[in-house]
């Protein structure tokens, strides 16, 4: 009897270690990639290796690293359903990484926003894994052959440099990777900060009322969408000339399950600090299992250790798959 068996479309994709993740990393992100999981063959990475591009304190990476893996448990991502890693447990990124820098041009990563960005912000620090961060990124996806990468606007330039990169390898050495497609989920909500709504929502901002933690309490969520700035008429709609009360649509929706014009018309004639109170309880109620969940995991170091630990070696196995062909094809001696 014949039998077809269907390979699912692998996704790939992770976020950095580099600080503490936001309302904005779970509506835009860690929401989807919890969806993915039944229909796809997903590997979701902890980044450490591309958050040393800018200075951290070691402690404090060593710590936050663990927490993102936490917090991606704690939003439902299941390690019996996807592989869970960190970045740096897998040395095959690192060699892939050289492999794929011998292809790809100065030129190329002179073009990237996000290392112009940065160099910007970190005049001081502007060293050679910040130009070749797209290189390690290209190496993440196509070592694990992934079909799609969920990822924000801002990731798109290293998603379209990444299909490159495998074009040219492929074409050069036969086919060898997958050419990865930028998966931009439908509900992916984009959080604006709630003190500059014309700010994407970022920890970095540096007033912290901007911003809403995945792991803030309950009291603390509600006083900061209390004080979310709004503009000076009182209608609840969505618009261009509204940032500030879109912004909160966008949120009240993205946690509702509804749509902006659902959510708009919900608080239609309702004044602003009631509707900035139901937004704020609608995420604090969105988050506190979150945030019950991340403390039991906290309180549990052992299932923790052996869920990175499966998961370093079952990322591992695929990648050294990928490695071996790409060493083999460029002319190294197999070991
Ligand atoms: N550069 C991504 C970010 O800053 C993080 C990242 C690194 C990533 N490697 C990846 C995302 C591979 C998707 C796939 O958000």
């Amino acid at each position: 009897m014949e039998q077809t068996i269907e390979r699912k479309k692998r996704i790939f994709s992770g976020m950095q270690p580099s600080g503490e993740l936001t309302l904005g990393n779970y509506l835009g992100a860690l929401k989807n990639w919890i969806k993915l999981q039944d229909e796809y063959d997903c590997m979701y990475a902890v980044m450490d290796m591309h958050a040393i591009t800018v200075r951290q304190d070691p402690a404090e990476l060593r710590r936050r690293s663990l927490d993102v893996l936490k917090q991606y448990m704690a939003c439902g991502v299941d390690p019996e359903k996807s592989i869970l890693f960190i970045q740096s447990h897998v040395p095959a990124h690192a060699e892939l990484a050289w492999v794929l820098s011998c292809n790809t041009q100065m030129g190329e990563l002179s073009r990237m926003t996000q290392f112009k960005d940065k160099s910007r912000k970190h005049a001081d620090n502007i060293n050679a894994g910040l130009f070749t961060y797209p290189v390690l990124m290209a190496s993440d996806i196509l070592l694990y052959q992934a079909d799609l990468v969920p990822v924000g606007n801002d990731q798109l330039q290293h998603i379209e440099i990444t299909r490159d990169v495998a074009e040219r390898f492929n074409h050069r050495y036969s086919d060898t990777f997958t050419v990865p497609e930028p998966f931009i989920g439908k509900s992916g909500a984009r959080v604006m900060s709630l003190q500059s709504p014309e700010n994407k929502m970022s920890k970095s901002d540096p007033n912290p009322n901007g911003f809403i933690l995945m792991l803030d309490t309950e009291d603390v969520i509600i006083k900061k969408f209390k004080r979310a700035v709004t503009d000076s008429d009182s209608e609840i709609r969505a618009g261009e000339d509204k940032p500030g009360i879109t912004n909160l649509l966008t949120i009240y929706a993205a946690v509702s399950g509804k749509t902006v014009d659902e959510a708009a018309k919900e608080f239609s004639g309702m004044g602003y600090g009631t509707f900035k109170q139901a937004v704020g309880e609608a995420v604090a109620a969105e988050l506190a299992p979150v945030r019950k969940r991340f403390d039991e995991l906290s309180k549990d170091k052992a299932y923790v250790e052996e869920v990175y630990t499966k998961g370093a070696e079952m990322a591992s196995r695929i990648a050294a798959k990928t490695l071996r062909k790409v060493y083999k094809k460029v002319g190294f001696i197999g070991r």
